[in-house]
């Protein structure tokens, strides 16, 4: 594993290894050679901010590219006032671009600055070929450009960008390989995502990512074990286990049969896990196997993220989903009847091209029907390359937003009365941060993933411990800690 690679004993004056990843780690070592010297330059180490943008994946992508920076010697800092500042873009809608091309402008004046600075892009933005060309033609300050594929070549790219003065553009179509055995600089020393699969083959007509993030390959079962095994040395309790459609796991694996339930099973069996998540699943491949396996492990979080889209069959069809609303309906029963505690959310879009006003009736009626815990809601972004983007009759915007905020109330309604159900109950909490708003509080997530606020010290992050929900606030709830007398303490 990288951490038993002593990067000083790495003979950099050789040419580099052909083999991954002994590569990478041999540029970490000439990257180092390099930090030392801009120590000697500026009297101090260098600093690398790394954004992320969008979902959990992206998350876990940084950590990865963090751990990579940290053995090259650079300190990490939030400030993008650093001499490296890393994008990590998202681009499902248009408005994650949009906020990227803003914040480029910002770094333009830091970097007129403190022209040592490096900028580099990467991420799902930088696979659209489109992108790369106006970032070429219209940044031509950024230094580095990378993809979702070759994160993993960031030292090396690295490297190359402080030897040269052009801009680095390194974007792979696609994955070849997948080099896993690097550095990961965790956010939370408690808790971890664990890539099971990468990329999409659904092609929802609507989705850009089966384009940026290529064909579905799934990990073999006994690298996902291995590292969640690893990781619970290291003192982890939670892990998200994290594909784009974690319910299709193991289906190209040719020397595997086995199917997401029995990988739940088997990561349920190891010490130290606490708290098992995983994102996303898609309603079409939801087994009932899966449903068993759920039920029977403990440690499984009763909480499921199942993306409804729409509610209409009819927009289903055009969104190619593979499901109607029946099925969905169907389906979310299924799971309530085996786990009737579970807790349900959602993704929503509204304004797809040809949605009617009854169209969008029917998502309310699926809302209402099923009564979602919380519901993340997106106004359709038309992304070029997809097939809804060549579909008439787009909606016009003043309706759009009219069923938006429709939608939005309905859905605000519902989760702050699922809220309250579980007022004055005790619950486990995984504590995750001190709070940012009151002195003397924590934060931290019960199994369903809601947030709840507590009197307590730091020295409960990262432990589970028992709260009693005193108020519920809409979306997150005020608590206090149980004591194992069933006496308040507070
Ligand atoms: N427009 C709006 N929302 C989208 N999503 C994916 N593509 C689009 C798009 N073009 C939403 C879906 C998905 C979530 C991650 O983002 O609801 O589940
Ligand atoms: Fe996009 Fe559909 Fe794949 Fe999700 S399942 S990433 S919405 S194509």
């Amino acid at each position: 594993m990288y951490n038993e690679i002593d990067l000083d004993k790495i003979d950099i004056s050789a040419e580099p290894p052909m083999e991954e990843p002994a590569r990478q780690y041999y540029f970490m070592a000439k990257c180092r050679e390099w930090v030392r010297e801009f120590e000697q330059r500026n009297k101090r180490h260098p600093l690398a901010c790394i954004q992320t943008f969008g979902c959990q994946m992206n998350a876990r992508d940084s950590e990865k590219l963090r751990g990579i920076l940290q053995q090259m010697g650079m300190e990490s800092t939030e400030s993008e006032t650093a001499d490296f500042v890393l994008y990590n873009t998202c681009t499902v809608r248009d408005n994650a671009n949009q906020k990227v091309y803003g914040h480029l402008g910002y770094l333009q004046t830091l970097k007129k600055k403190n022209p040592e600075m490096k900028i580099a892009l990467c991420g799902c933005m930088m696979q659209e070929p489109k992108v790369v060309e106006r970032i070429q033609k219209t940044y031509g300050f950024v230094d580095l450009v990378f993809g979702t594929h070759n994160i993993f070549k960031l030292a090396e790219l690295f490297f190359q960008c402080v030897a040269s003065s052009n801009m680095v553009v390194d974007v792979w179509d696609s994955a070849d390989k997948s080099v896993e055995q690097l550095p990961t600089e965790r956010k939370y020393f408690f808790k971890s995502g664990v890539n099971i699969m990468y990329g999409c083959d659904n092609f929802c007509s609507y989705c850009i990512v089966p384009y940026v993030r290529g064909r579905e390959r799934s990990r073999p079962s006994k690298e996902i074990l291995a590292e969640i095994e690893k990781l619970a040395e290291d003192g982890v309790k939670e892990v998200m286990l994290l594909g784009q459609n974690v319910n299709s796991y193991g289906k190209n694996l040719s020397q595997e049969t086995i199917h997401f339930g029995e990988l739940l099973r088997q990561v349920n069996e190891i010490k130290g896990i606490r708290r098992i998540r995983f994102m996303t699943s898609h309603p079409k491949d939801l087994s009932d196997d899966l449903i068993a396996a759920m039920r029977d492990c403990e440690k499984v979080c009763r909480h499921l993220h199942l993306p409804l889209q729409s509610g209409s069959s009819r927009i289903l069809k055009l969104m190619n989903r593979r499901y109607t609303k029946e099925q969905y309906l169907m389906l979310a029963e299924r799971i309530r009847q085996a786990m009737p505690d579970i807790s349900l959310t959602t993704d929503i879009i509204v304004g797809f091209p040809g949605e009617t006003e009854e169209d969008f009736l029917e998502t309310l009626d699926v809302v209402r029907k099923v009564r979602y815990d919380s519901a993340f809601t997106f106004i359709y972004s038309k992304r070029t390359g997809t097939p809804a983007a060549a579909m008439e009759n787009q909606v016009p915007s003043e309706l759009v937003k009219d069923r938006f905020d429709r939608l939005l109330k309905e859905v605000q309604q519902i989760s702050s009365q699922v809220c309250m159900r579980d007022v004055k109950t005790v619950q486990e909490v995984l504590v995750e941060s001190e709070n940012d708003h009151q002195k003397g509080y924590v934060s931290g997530r019960l199994g369903n993933n809601l947030l709840v606020h507590f009197p307590g010290d730091t020295s409960l992050i990262g432990q589970i411990v028992p709260v009693e929900l005193v108020e519920a606030k809409g979306f997150y709830y005020i608590g206090r800690q149980w004591s194992e007398r069933n006496e308040k303490i507070t």
